[in-house]
């Protein structure tokens, strides 16, 4: 990346860069997934190495886990540690409630797992991600191999008569294949559109035999941090209710921005 930041990456940089301060010594910290996340795992990283932080990482996919063990933030599995201080991840969509879509990058189910096992969960998030209601970004369904074409079929009928505009699920794919989570199930993206009872759905779905989880976070996250392409970054506290803002220095010379692989 060589020094020279897209907008959208120092956006999502300095989301990170704010929602590290978050972090202190000794936290037990779950470690998101995706490209905003993975600044935050970077940034730990160099505090780890230049700082001595002391903290202890619980990775939510294959690949964080990767890049955490790279970058030198020690790690270990939520069996281990059972409960949280802290996750910082990102999302594909967020509303004013900070109701959620994730799964974009398919770790939905470790995510959701280890968000709730949160005493806090911050999320990091460039300006583009928010909107008034959720359902433009497919929603992630993870669900299980066997029978997933009726999985696929039982989730489109249990959407008549909620409060969606479309009605219509995906297999994805990873080339020609269906892609696999680090669970070894599939994912079905629903084109949705908008999603006018998030809170309704999540159950709906949840009841479909063969759906592991869906990818909507209701009343998970407690504050979000959004990162502007100028270096700006508002911080939404949704359980005080406070909004604040500020500006971030980017120093591109910085070690964190060679080698990058994401
Ligand atoms: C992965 C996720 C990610 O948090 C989400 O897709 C956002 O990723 P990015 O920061 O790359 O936009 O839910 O399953």
């Amino acid at each position: 990346m060589g020094g020279h930041l897209s907008p959208m990456e120092k956006a999502k940089f300095v989301a990170a860069k704010r929602a590290v301060d978050y972090v202190e010594d000794g936290m037990r910290l779950g470690l998101g997934t995706g490209s905003t996340a993975a600044w935050m795992v970077r940034i730990l990283g160099e505090m780890v190495r230049e700082e001595g932080l002391n903290i202890t990482g619980v990775p939510t996919s294959s690949r964080t886990a990767d890049l955490a063990r790279e970058v030198g933030v020690p790690i270990t599995t939520l069996d281990e540690v059972k409960w949280l201080d802290l996750t910082i991840d990102g999302a594909d969509e967020f509303d004013p409630d900070l109701n959620l879509i994730k799964g974009g990058g398919g770790a939905l189910l470790q995510e959701k797992i280890v968000a709730t096992a949160s005493d806090m969960m911050v999320v990091v998030s460039d300006a583009s991600k928010q909107v008034e209601t959720l359902g433009a970004f497919p929603l992630p369904v993870e669900v299980i191999p066997f029978g997933w074409q009726t999985t696929k079929a039982l989730i489109e009928e249990s959407l008549t008569g909620l409060d969606v505009m479309g009605r219509s699920a995906s297999l994805r794919l990873n080339h020609d294949a269906p892609f696999v989570t680090d669970e070894g199930n599939h994912i079905l993206d629903l084109h949705l559109r908008r999603i006018g009872n998030p809170r309704q759905l999540s159950m709906v779905l949840n009841q479909v035999p063969g759906v592991v989880e869906n990818g909507l976070f209701i009343d998970i996250a407690d504050a979000i941090v959004i990162g502007h392409g100028d270096g700006l970054v508002e911080v939404r506290d949704i359980n005080n209710g406070t909004v604040e803002r500020e500006r971030i220095g980017v120093v591109e010379d910085d070690n964190l921005f060679t080698d990058i692989a994401d």
